[in-house]
């Protein structure tokens, strides 16, 4: 099996290196391509990459490129992790929405979406390669802003999946709370890409007992401490709100908080500095400990899970995933083509000629208008921000803000728009 990461030179890789090593009964990788355009740091991750897989004796070929057309030729899967502009680009994301008292973040609220137009064409670019190279290969999207993203991969006719880390850092949380392996613990798990909840926690599989109640009574401070919340918000909701929920439960308080702090751009630029460093030496050759400092942790379990259902034979994984897809109905209160991040059963027709195995998400009941509101109003700005991302334009971008829950004020909105276009004019052909 071939696959290939485009971004190949982040310096999250050696999760990724480390997930394929640690899972290869799971997914036999037999060649891995490594594709970026920075050739040096792709040259150091590269390097620890293979002293990875030496290390482990996995028999995978890893190679590495700057020629994403040859590099992508002939894979399976194609993973997407690229976060145009870098660091110094997420910088401005965090920075320039305080100014107006809105938070600052790379995929909440305004930061959001300036990198989403900096990224759906560039994305969409690299899809249309990837078909002409390899047309069946399946891709993963893993690349924020994951919802926005996605959509506009499926509206463009890819074979894709968005792929987030939120719910199996959950799920690993609740499994070591409840001292159970994390393979018995299936979450209940709605909403859109980085807004979600678990509504429940369940024993075994998606029909077993809700842990949740129990959970929350026994280890509901714990939780809340993780996630910075007020346990008063677990309690009163009876379900667990994924973190980025708190940009909206507590927005003022992060915006004072943020305005206050070194950003999480300049954190994570030093601790990419600090990690090249150390991939650079010759005898590290498995991951650093550094690496778990950063937001990405169980990235490569969830992906080599995904990988595995929608290119193996299913054995080794779980047929059910959560996975960011086409709603279809799912939620009865968005467009089918909206992008939800739910449970997904991956199934369907596999053998040789046939379409392979898709995500079909399982049944949600009735939400409460409590998450179906907020869902239903981002999912309108996220439709918004991709017609901007696709089109372009002042006035559409100043739409899409003023659709957005935690933007709303015309003044609000339009101050926004000028900052986020003076600030993206490189990117931005049209501005
Ligand atoms: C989590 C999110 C990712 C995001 C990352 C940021 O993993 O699910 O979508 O990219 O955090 O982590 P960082 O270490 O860059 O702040
Ligand atoms: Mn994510």
């Amino acid at each position: 099996m071939k696959l290939a990461v485009v971004g190949g030179g982040s310096t999250y890789t050696p999760e990724l290196i480390d997930g394929f090593a640690r899972l290869r009964d799971t997914l036999p990788v037999s060649e891995l391509v490594l594709i970026d355009p920075a050739a040096d740091r792709l040259e150091l991750v590269g390097g620890l990459a293979r002293r990875i897989f030496a290390r482990q004796g996995h028999p995978g070929r890893i190679t590495t490129t700057a020629d994403l057309d040859a590099g992508v030729e002939g894979a399976d899967a194609v993973l997407l992790q690229l976060r145009i502009g870098g660091q110094a680009a997420r910088l401005q994301d965090e920075t320039w929405p305080l100014e107006c008292g809105c938070v600052g973040q790379e995929t909440t609220g305004a930061g959001g979406l300036a990198k989403a137009l900096r990224t759906v064409p560039v994305v969409l670019d690299i899809a249309e390669r990837v078909r002409r190279a390899s047309p069946d290969a399946w891709i993963i999207d893993f690349t924020n802003p994951v919802g926005i993203v996605t959509r506009a991969l499926l509206q463009a006719g890819h074979r894709a999946v968005g792929l987030c880390n939120v719910a199996i850092g959950l799920q690993r949380k609740f499994a070591a709370l409840l001292e159970v392996d994390p393979s018995g613990i299936h979450l209940d798990h709605v909403g859109l890409n980085h807004l979600t909840w678990e509504l429940g926690v369940r024993k075994g599989g998606p029909d077993g007992e809700d842990l949740l109640p129990g959970l929350l009574t026994a280890h509901g401070g714990a939780i809340a401490t993780d996630l910075r919340l007020p346990r008063a918000v677990l309690d009163r909701l009876g379900v667990v709100p994924s973190y980025y929920l708190r940009y909206f439960y507590a927005h003022d308080e992060v915006v004072r908080e943020l305005g206050s702090k070194p950003s999480r751009a300049a954190e994570v630029a030093a601790m990419e500095r600090e990690l090249l460093a150390l991939y650079a030496d010759p005898a590290l050759d498995e991951k650093p400990a550094l690496l778990a400092k950063r937001g990405g942790a169980f990235y490569s379990e969830a992906a080599v899970d995904l990988a595995a259902a929608l290119l193996g034979d299913g054995s080794g994984t779980s047929p059910v995933q959560v996975v960011n897809t086409r709603n279809a109905g799912t939620l009865p209160f968005l467009p089918d083509d909206a992008v939800i991040e739910v449970q997904a059963r991956i199934e369907g027709a596999g053998g040789p000629g046939g379409p392979g195995p898709v995500p079909v998400p399982l049944a949600v009941p009735r939400l409460d208008p409590l998450y179906a509101g907020l869902i239903s109003h981002v999912t309108a700005y996220e439709d918004l921000a991709l017609d901007a991302a696709l089109r372009g334009g002042r006035e559409r971008v100043f739409r899409a803000l003023l659709a957005h829950p935690l933007v709303g004020q015309f003044d609000l909105a339009e101050g926004l728009t000028e900052r986020l276009l003076a600030h993206n004019k490189e990117y931005l052909a049209w501005a």
